[in-house]
This record gives structure tokens, sequence and C-alpha cells, in this order.
């Protein structure tokens, strides 16, 4: 018997996650396509920086979020066995400045994907891209499965609704429907405008002389952060399940923002309180101020296991950002 070959589908795979999980994908032996949008940036490189080392084994595919025909087309042309949907406006101040936009990419974007699957290819196993932003005021600590959900920003409010969505597919439909409510998660490839990747490259400059001072806002809010290699094997872990289900995705353990600039500064041997500081300008309408996780079900069931602490997360982007802008003071 031949073995069949698993074709994934990714949606946002230009993003931090997508990128991270067409590589562990690829490692497996899938065939891995993924759906990109145009967008009207001038180099290429640049929008295709984070998968660029693998586009030569992967397939992209023309479609948007906001576009049902392009989502209907895309896999009514092609036979997916899994289908990872991550694409989403997953910036939390933008949800706030445009909220109506956020809405209609995550919450519709989601409801069309899906709905295109259940009409021609209802086998295709889905995992949603839920968030601890869902559990936003928290009532419980840490969250688990069973915490309420109390949304803080349009971005949590209509993660709420993919979450729902999903469960109803996979109730109303029978789908192979799971969400993974991921806590936060970092890299080296973490956009420019999130508070980790800001902390370690204004850490990265400041130590290069290439900026003094790093603006922040609230530096008290706490935040579970991990290694977004390590969360991107739970999401295909929850796809190889007999059961389709969902599952917090957490390291445990907590940090503030204050924590993480005392870490990345210390890596360039700096004090963090000579250099950063609040500025209300970054600061939220509603803040989501503590959020810690219980990842002990996807440690049992999925048999999950993270490997980055929080100190070689902190390095590692500390570091690639140290290569990065010191190759552009050279060239200034
Ligand atoms: P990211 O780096 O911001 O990537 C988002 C991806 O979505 C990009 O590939 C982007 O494509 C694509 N996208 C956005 N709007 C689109 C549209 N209208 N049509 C098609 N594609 C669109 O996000 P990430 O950190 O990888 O997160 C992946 C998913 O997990 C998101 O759904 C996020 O909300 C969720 N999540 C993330 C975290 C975390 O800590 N990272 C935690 C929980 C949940 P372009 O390149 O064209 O912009
Ligand atoms: N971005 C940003 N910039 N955040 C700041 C800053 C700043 O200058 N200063 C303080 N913060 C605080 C924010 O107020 C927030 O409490 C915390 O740092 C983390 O902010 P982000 O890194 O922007 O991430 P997030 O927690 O809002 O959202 C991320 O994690 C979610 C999962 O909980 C995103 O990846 C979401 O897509 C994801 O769902």
């Amino acid at each position: 018997m031949p073995i069949e070959v698993k074709r994934a589908l990714i949606t946002g795979i230009t993003g931090q996650d997508g990128s991270y999980l067409a590589e562990h994908l690829l490692s497996v032996g899938y065939q891995v396509h993924g759906m990109a949008r145009r967008v009207a940036i001038p180099e290429t490189e640049d929008r295709f920086k984070r998968i660029s080392h693998i586009m030569d084994r992967i397939t992209l595919h023309s479609a948007s979020l906001e576009n049902y025909a392009s989502l209907y087309r895309l896999v009514a042309n092609q036979e997916f066995t899994e289908c990872y949907h991550l694409a989403a406006q997953s910036f939390v101040p933008d949800s706030f400045a445009d909220e109506f936009t956020s809405m209609e990419t995550n919450v519709l974007g989601t409801q069309y994907l899906i709905a295109a699957l259940r009409d021609v290819q209802p086998e295709c196993r889905v995992y949603f891209a839920g968030s601890s932003e869902m559990f936003g005021e928290v009532r419980q600590v840490p969250q688990d499965e069973q915490t309420n959900f109390h949304p803080r920003s349009p971005y949590g409010i209509s993660k709420v609704a993919g979450f729902h969505l999903a469960r109803n597919f996979r109730e109303a439909y029978d789908m192979h429907c799971s969400s993974g409510i991921l806590f936060n998660h970092e890299s080296p490839r973490r956009g420019s405008e999130f508070v980790t990747r800001k902390i370690a490259s204004g850490a990265a400059k400041i130590f290069l002389g290439l900026e003094t001072e790093l603006v922040l806002g609230n530096l008290e809010a706490r935040r579970d952060w991990g290694h977004a290699a390590d969360y991107v094997a739970a999401m295909s872990l929850m796809l190889q399940q007999d059961d389709p289900d969902d599952y917090v995705v957490a390291s445990g353990e907590d940090h503030s923002v204050r924590d993480f600039c005392e870490a990345a500064f210390s890596c360039v041997d700096l004090d963090y309180r000579d250099y950063v500081r609040s500025d209300p300008r970054f600061m939220r309408p509603a803040e989501v101020s503590r959020l810690l996780g219980d990842a002990t079900k996807a440690r049992e069931k999925l048999g999950w296991q993270p490997k980055y602490t929080f100190q070689d997360l902190v390095r590692e982007m500390v570091e690639h950002d140290l290569d990065m802008w010191s190759k552009y003071r050279y060239i200034r």
C-alpha cells in the first residue's frame, strides 16, 4: 500500500506562526500549501521574509479572508488533509483603531473558510487559532479550558466568535474542528510592534548606540510567554487526535513587561531602568492585566511539552536583533 502524503493548507503562512508551522510540517513529510494575499509593499523579500528559506518547498495560493469566492475557489480546486486557520488581524491595539476590519477579517473570514470546507471537503481537519485574549478580564488564575471568557478588545471578541464558530461546525456538521487557546508566544520572527520584539530590538539598538531610549506603555501587565516553535507543534498534535477538542497551550509561568525588559537588557549588560520609559500613548482603552495558562490537558492528552524556557526565549530574541542591527550599523 502506498503511504498517503498529508497535504496541509496554512492560512497566515507569511506570519510568525505560519512560518514555524510550515517548517514543522515539512520536517514530518507533509506537502505544505499556504494562502497569501497580495499587499502593496515594495520588496517581495520583505513580504515573504519569514518563509523565504522554504519557498521552493511550499505552494502558495492567492486568496483573502475578506473574499468568500477566493476561499471557496481555493478549497474547491485542491484537496487538503488538514487546514490550519492562522490568518487574522492579530494586533490588539489595531482592533481598537479599526474594529470593523478586525471583525470582518477574524469573524467573517473564519466563517467563510470553514463553511467553504464544509461544503466541498468536510473531511478536512481544521485548526482554529484561538487566543488567551478571549479570557480578558480574568476571574480565575490560572486559566484553563473551563474558564469563562470576558474579552477586553474587539480582537478578543472576534476570537471568541471564531472559537464558537469552530465549535459549532464541529457539533452541527460533525467536522473535525479543534481550537487552540494559545497564550502569547514569541520568537525572533515576531512582528516589531508586539511588546517582546519591541523590547528585544530596543535593547539591541541601545547597546549598539543606534537609539537612546525605549518608550513602552503599561510595564505592569503580565503575560504567559512561550516560544512559537513549541506552540505550533501543539497545533499539529491537536489535528492528529481521533476526536476534535479545544486545548489551552501555555508555559504556566507569568512575567510582567517590566520583567521582560530586565531580562532583555541584562543580555547586553545594561540596566533597563536607565533607558525604558512608559508613555500613555501606548496604553490601551481596556487592558488585559494578567494572563497565566494551565496547559495540563494539552500535556496529558496531546503529550505536548515545550522545550524553551523564558530565559532561552529572551536571549534568542535579543541575540537575533543584535545580529540584525549590527549589520545595519555598518551600512548606515
Ligand atoms: P501574525 O504574525 O500577525 O500573522 C498573521 C497572518 O495573517 C499573516 O500571514 C497575515 O498575512 C495574515 N492575514 C491577516 N489578514 C489577512 C487577510 N485579510 N487575508 C489573508 N491573510 C491575512 O500572527 P501570528 O503571531 O503568527 O498568529 C497566528 C494566529 O494565531 C493569529 O490568528 C493570531 O490571532 C493567533 N494567536 C497568536 C498568538 C501569539 O502570541 N502569536 C496567541 C494566540 C493566538 P500578511 O502577511 O498578508 O499580513
Ligand atoms: N504592543 C505593545 N507595545 N504592548 C505593550 C507596550 C508597547 O509599547 N507596552 C506595554 N505593552 C503591554 C500591552 O499593554 C499588553 O498588556 C502586553 O504588553 C502584551 O502586548 P502585545 O505584545 O501587543 O501582545 P497582546 O498580549 O496584546 O496580544 C498578543 O497575544 C495574544 C494572546 O494573548 C497577540 O499575539 C495576539 O494576537 C494574541 O492573541
